[in-house]
């Protein structure tokens, strides 16, 4: 998640900078860069890596600059892609958000024209650009040069010995914040409210002027305008949290957006990796905690979709287990790409003689450098200790690996592939119904409150969303909570059923239904509360006490809309009980040692 900091007025530009980017490192990021305008040329520094390497200190500092944390797109992380990029001359330097579509196009037109090039990026024709059509004034000349941009950009551009921050905008944030003899521009607010609560939001198509004393800004006709100053309510930290109290709950709320950013662009196959090139007579799926169940999730597509036979195992056991004659593809699934035992795994099932493949939600992780290939979840940032959108985008990538696997093994037809993958595409409309729910799941999460043990049931593939459920519940909740396969629970669970252990019953309409019904008969019974999550069904109505029903979408697809009712159970019970719901005690968010 790319970010964007300017600075004009009289203190040091540096400084404010850095902090800036600092505020916004919870994002995510794989490089950083700082320009600063003198009055002898414009100072650059940029390199891969986190903000504290940047050694900002090596360049002078001014009273003018812009800086950048960069979250890859076109082209890796390096210290040569990252931003900010300066025009030939050294003279005009750029930060950039967003993507411009008709890059190639514009940058083979620049070389032709004699520019040159240091990085892989999109992003740097801006400069050149603004180099080629400049005509003695950097705002003009920005508002020629974003009439050739097609695609998203908030972009920010300086010049050397000039006060002037020139900016515009489309479809990519950009807030202008303003003091007194001094102004800023950030893509997010939590970059400049440590100086002002005083902002004002750019619109789309606009184009800005900031100078230590003044701010003005054009619409896309090129008129003068006013935008409206909102004073920011909001604390650094409630600004970070996007409005939500808890971090978890943001990233409750942003799955939607999760689960399209990881299918866009893949719901014809990855173009990153190709799984076809890997003997996959069998699989196996390594992973901890959250990490897990996705792995197990996977596990029951992979054989139903692919018809593969396929493992999930956990990598504190894998590691320590005896090696085999078999040498299956080994994929490894970590959200941090950071866990200690998730790493080891990886390393030992490269000694073992697999190939591996890694799915991560964080670019430049130590998981990546491990593993033969990798498959980003593109998930965003996830700040709260309890995983919730990296755990949905996992599971994204769990059907898209078995549906590419199905398609290769042909187990699966092609119209069947395409009939999940629209189903797929359907996925984030279906939870933001759920998410408009909330309120329906809170006023049952107090059944939760004050029961001894906690019991989550399901079959087949809810029996790992079950698991998830009551990890969820354990971990900011702080109530003891089992998972369970429904069918097991008579196999010894059952001496714990008492009117106060609630049971938490996934039954959805797929081939265990009866027997679903069958097992909560059992458990109702023993007078046991019963919370039914899934479809909508008399029998099942009457049985449990509540019945919390999931969009109605094909039974395969249930486990994201299921889990997401799960998370905003343990939520809101967690909220009721006043816990430390985004640091809850003794857990880190990044498990580094074994
Ligand atoms: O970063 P990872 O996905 O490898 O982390 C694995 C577990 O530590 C993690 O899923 C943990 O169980 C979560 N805090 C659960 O919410």
């Amino acid at each position: 998640m790319c970010g964007i900091v300017g600075y004009t007025g009289k203190n040091n530009a540096r400084e404010i900078l850095l902090k800036g980017l600092g505020r916004l490192e919870y994002r995510g990021y794989d490089s950083a860069g700082v320009a600063l305008a003198g009055e002898s040329g414009i100072y650059i520094q940029k390199k891969k890596g986190r903000l504290k390497e940047l050694d900002a200190k090596e360049i002078p500092s001014t009273n003018i600059g812009i800086g950048h944390t960069r979250w890859a797109t076109h082209g890796k992380p390096s210290n040569e892609n990252s931003h900010p990029f300066s025009d030939c001359t050294g003279d005009i330097a750029i930060v950039h958000n967003g993507i411009i579509d008709n890059f190639i196009h514009l940058k083979e037109d620049l070389i032709n024209k004699g520019h040159e090039f240091t990085s892989e990026t999109d992003s740097e024709i801006i400069s050149h650009l603004l180099e080629e059509h400049f005509n003695g004034d950097l705002v003009d000349t920005l508002k020629i040069v974003v009439k050739m941009l097609k695609g998203s950009f908030a972009i920010c551009a300086l010049q050397k010995d000039s006060k002037n921050i020139a900016v515009a905008r489309n479809q990519s944030p950009l807030v202008i914040g303003l003091g007194v003899g001094e102004n800023f521009v950030a893509s997010d607010v939590p970059a400049i409210l440590d100086y002002t609560n005083e902002v004002k939001y750019l619109e789309d198509g606009d184009v800005a002027l900031l100078t230590p004393n003044e701010v003005r800004i054009w619409d896309s006709q090129d008129a003068l305008v006013e935008r409206d100053v909102v004073e920011i309510q909001w604390t650094i930290e409630d600004a970070e949290k996007g409005g939500y109290e808890h971090y978890m709950l943001k990233e409750i709320h942003e799955q939607p957006k999760a689960i399209h950013a990881s299918l866009l662009g893949r719901l014809g196959g990855f173009t990153e990796v190709d799984l076809g090139k890997y003997d996959t007579e069998f699989i196996r799926l390594i992973s901890c905690g959250t990490s897990y169940h996705a792995a197990l999730v996977g596990k029951y597509l992979i054989e139903d979709i692919a018809r593969i036979p396929c493992t999930a195992e956990l990598a504190s056991e894998y590691r320590y287990s005896s090696p085999s004659e078999l040498h299956p593809f080994t994929i490894l699934i970590s959200q941090s790409g950071e866990t200690a035992d998730t790493i080891a795994a990886a390393k030992e099932a490269k000694r073992r003689g697999c190939k591996t493949l890694a799915v991560t939600n964080v670019m430049n992780s130590s998981i990546t450098r491990e593993v033969d290939e990798v498959i980003f979840t593109h998930a965003g940032p996830e700040i709260g200790v309890a995983a919730t959108k990296t755990f949905t985008t996992q599971v994204i990538m769990m059907y898209l690996i078995a549906i590419e696997l199905g398609l290769k093994t042909k187990r699966l037809l092609r119209e069947t592939a395409q009939e999940y993958r629209d189903e797929l595409r359907r996925i984030p409309r279906h939870v933001r119904v759920l998410l408009d729910r909330s309120e329906d799941i809170e006023r049952v999460s107090e059944k939760l409150i004050g029961a001894d043990d906690i019991f989550f049931v399901g079959r087949h593939l809810n029996y790992p969303v079950a698991l998830e459920g009551a990890l969820k519940l354990k971990e900011i909740a702080y109530i003891h909570s089992a998972g369970y396969p429904a069918g097991e629970l008579k196999h010894g669970p059952f001496a714990l059923l008492t009117n106060r252990t609630p049971v938490v019953a996934i039954s959805v309409k797929d081939h265990t239904f009866e027997k679903m019904l069958g097992n909560i008969g059992e458990i109702a019974s023993r007078d046991s509360p019963i919370i039914a999550v899934g479809d909508h069904d008399p029998e099942l109505e009457k049985l449990s006490d509540d019945l919390i029903t999931v969009p109605s979408v094909p039974t395969l697809f249930s486990p994201i809309l299921v889990n997401v009712v799960l998370q905003l159970l343990a939520y809101y019970t967690a909220y009721k009980l006043e816990c430390a719901i985004d640091k809850p005690r003794n857990l880190a968010k990044s498990v580094t040692v074994e």
